[in-house]
């Protein structure tokens, strides 16, 4: 077996992939680790998006293991440092969905600040109620931006388009990186200080040990009172009783999550608060940015089989070992 792709994914991409190599493809193997263990051993590629665990012991018993395509850009599901400690090649197009995603932040972002879902139920279900959905204006209004890397970046530059003030919270970033520069985003050390003063926040960052629940009981209770809660990144970054707490206080005026800490998540109370819009991680869910990952991840599997070096390595562009 040359390719094993074990989520569901399907993409024109991965057929013309199929005409050139062997590739076994089951859906739910990432369901069952047993399985999931015996299959990875036969093969040279492993192709995923976010739902298979890729430990490392499940690299350790890869040894025909060349790579291994995310089919996405977070590799929170991925052990890097064990991949390469073992030779093997990590491939994420860590560019192809930064526009989809900034672009969905914004539209959440808009959506927040004038109750955009809340005025379509109401006049769809035959209501005519100007006053009640009154928003607020982002011109003028502070936005943080939580990450200021790919898509952090991209959500600054629509920001300051908008006429709105920049904070930035990243510890990866200095003050003359051209995103600061074109930006003017104030950079702020600590995340308490990144959101004290912001009327929106928007979380950018990489879920790792460092920023899992980041964004709980101290953060929210740090924020400016009524603040708009945007999360596009990771759901783990948040915690998610912390959030419902301070949106039913009225600590935050609102939040939109398009992430969660368990996907698909259980029907809970965030469900049923008013203030809160819910989407099913679609960030990179749009034609042009699916094509583009597709295609990437593709492209570096045929590079890997063929002893090509790959494009979007992650940690180093052809296997280390035999
Ligand atoms: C990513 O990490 O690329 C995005 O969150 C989308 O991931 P997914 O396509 O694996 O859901």
């Amino acid at each position: 077996m040359e390719i094993l792709i074990s989520e569901e994914l399907s993409n024109p991409a991965l057929d013309r992939l199929a005409q050139r190599f062997g590739v076994t493809a089951d859906g739910q193997l990432w369901r069952e680790p047993e399985r999931l263990q015996a299959a990875v051993a036969e093969t040279r590629v492993l192709l995923v998006r976010n739902q298979t665990q890729v430990t490392a012991e499940l690299l350790q018993a890869a040894p025909n293991l060349l790579g291994i395509g995310r089919v996405g850009v977070g590799l929170d599901n991925i052990d890097v440092a064990a991949a390469s400690s073992l030779g093997i090649v990590v491939v994420a197009p860590l560019n192809a969905n930064a526009a989809s995603v900034a672009e969905l932040t914004f539209g959440l972002l808009l959506a927040l600040a004038r109750k955009i879902p809340q005025a379509e139920q109401s006049t769809r279900a035959g209501g005519w109620d100007r006053r009640t959905h009154t928003g607020i204006e982002l011109e003028s209004k502070t936005l943080s931006v939580c990450g200021l890397g790919r898509i952090g970046g991209r959500v600054a530059r629509l920001a300051k388009a908008f006429g709105m003030r920049l904070l930035g919270y990243d510890p990866f970033v200095t003050a003359d990186s051209a995103v600061v520069r074109e930006t003017g985003a104030i950079l702020c050390a600590r995340i308490e200080e990144a959101v004290a003063t912001a009327d929106f926040i928007s979380v950018h960052l990489p879920l790792t040990p460092e920023t899992s629940h980041l964004f709980g009981v101290k953060v929210f209770a740090a924020c400016k009172a009524g603040a708009y809660f945007i999360n596009t990144a990771r759901g783990g970054v948040v915690d998610e009783t912390a959030l419902l707490l301070a949106l039913q206080s009225g600590q935050l005026g609102g939040a939109a999550l398009d992430v969660r800490e368990v996907e698909p998540p259980a029907r809970g109370a965030l469900e049923s608060q008013p203030n809160v819009i819910l989407t099913p991680h679609i960030g990179a869910f749009t034609r042009e940015a699916q094509q583009r990952t597709f295609d990437a991840v593709a492209e570096d599997a045929e590079r890997l089989l063929s002893g090509q070096p790959t494009q979007n390595f992650v940690n180093f562009d052809r296997p280390r070992r035999g």
